[in-house]
């Protein structure tokens, strides 16, 4: 198949690119001590996950759900669900992924705990926990210092769970565009993970994982002493709003529509809206198309806007960069691997939709 027989809409990933994009992270986190454990939600997809793994310096997988662990424990025998699981449904299916592989989930409160846990003796096994701190991205976890000790007191002396030490992601830097801000405030939020850590260690709690970062963070985060993973995902496949950063990674995926309505020479619509890529972080670029500009997304279309002298016709193709990778992937159930003009795979997106309840263990 040539990628003009794509049926669209449609996600091109160019395996070149993202080859490269693999090597150069595998090459930065071969240096260690540091190590990367790439984040499953980006992409979802198991062809991806395997080249990332089989490059090397990763500590396992991250995932955000029970979903995707899921999935992902087919491919690496060491998961962290960097995320609060709550529920005695989704409890019990880490338990039972506990008893194949080595599962480490996030806590932030008393009650999550005890939930984890209480499933973890139900089934007879020991789950890892990361207590969560709050580095400054004020989404989970819990104050760094005295709260987050207390908190892993706690989980020291909880049967079913094993304390292996802290997680704290500075989302809320990892797009700061500016390089020296972005260093600067990273480095001061990752102070108080590692101190917090030293913390555990002199209180004669276990540490030995401290896990934090993200595409824009990788090389601040992943060469500070006592940071041992980093859990970087869109990297691999960027996005227009990581694009913006100084970050060495190349866009390697892509929207393909098809020009499917020229009504004036100033506007063409392509067959793919909101329902083929999120706009959360804005409208997607044009690639190819000399100024080219996305001006809505619409369910079902895009409308782009045309130099009046463009050479657009009803029925050409156009690649679209999403501006944020994870939500858009996870609207599409496979990737089309291509090379130059040709496909060279198909790629399903396993864990596409699997928020939690579409997993083979809760449907029959
Ligand atoms: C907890 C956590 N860790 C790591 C990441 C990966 O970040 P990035 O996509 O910037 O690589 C995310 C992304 O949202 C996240 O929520």
């Amino acid at each position: 198949m040539r990628v003009a027989d794509v049926p669209t809409p449609a996600l091109l990933v160019e395996v070149a690119a993202m080859e490269r994009n693999i090597r150069r992270m595998a090459a930065f986190f071969a240096e260690g001590p540091c190590r990367l454990r790439p984040h499953f939600k980006a992409h979802k997809t198991p062809e991806i996950a395997r080249r990332q793994l089989a490059a090397g310096a990763c500590t396992g997988l991250t995932c955000a759900t029970v979903g995707e662990a899921e999935v992902a424990a087919g491919l690496s025998p060491n998961i962290l669900i960097a995320n609060e699981p709550i529920g005695r449904s989704k409890c019990d299916r880490i338990a039972a992924l506990a008893a194949g592989a080595e599962l480490t989930v996030a806590v932030d409160s008393a009650a999550g705990l005890a939930e984890v846990a209480a499933a973890a003796r139900r089934a007879g096994v020991a789950i890892g926990v990361l207590v969560d701190l709050n580095v400054g991205q004020n989404r989970c976890g819990v104050a760094p210092g005295a709260d987050a000790v207390t908190l892993a007191r706690r989980v020291a002396a909880t049967r079913g769970v094993v304390l292996r030490g802290l997680m704290g992601y500075e989302g809320h830097l990892v797009a700061v565009p500016d390089r020296i801000e972005r260093e600067a405030r990273a480095r001061r939020a990752m102070r108080d993970l590692v101190d917090t850590s030293e913390m555990l260690q002199a209180a004669g709690l276990p540490s030995e994982v401290v896990s934090a970062g993200g595409t824009g963070t990788y090389d601040i985060s992943g060469r500070i002493a006592g940071i041992t993973e980093i859990q970087a995902g869109s990297y691999v496949l960027m996005d227009s709003d990581y694009g913006r950063l100084d970050v060495p990674f190349e866009q390697a995926f892509w929207v393909l529509g098809t020009v499917i309505s020229r009504p004036d020479p100033a506007r063409c619509v392509a067959d793919c809206g909101h329902k083929s890529m999120t706009k959360d972080h804005g409208l997607p670029t044009v690639r190819d198309l000399e100024g080219a500009t996305v001006v809505a997304l619409h369910d079902e279309h895009a409308t782009i806007a045309l130099p009046p002298d463009a050479p657009v016709r009803v029925g050409d193709r156009v690649h679209l960069r999403p501006s944020h990778t994870d939500p858009t992937i996870n609207l599409h159930d496979v990737f089309y691997a291509i090379e130059g003009d040709h496909v060279v795979g198909v790629w399903p997106i396993a864990a596409r939709g699997y928020s939690e309840h579409r997993s083979s263990a809760t449907v029959r």
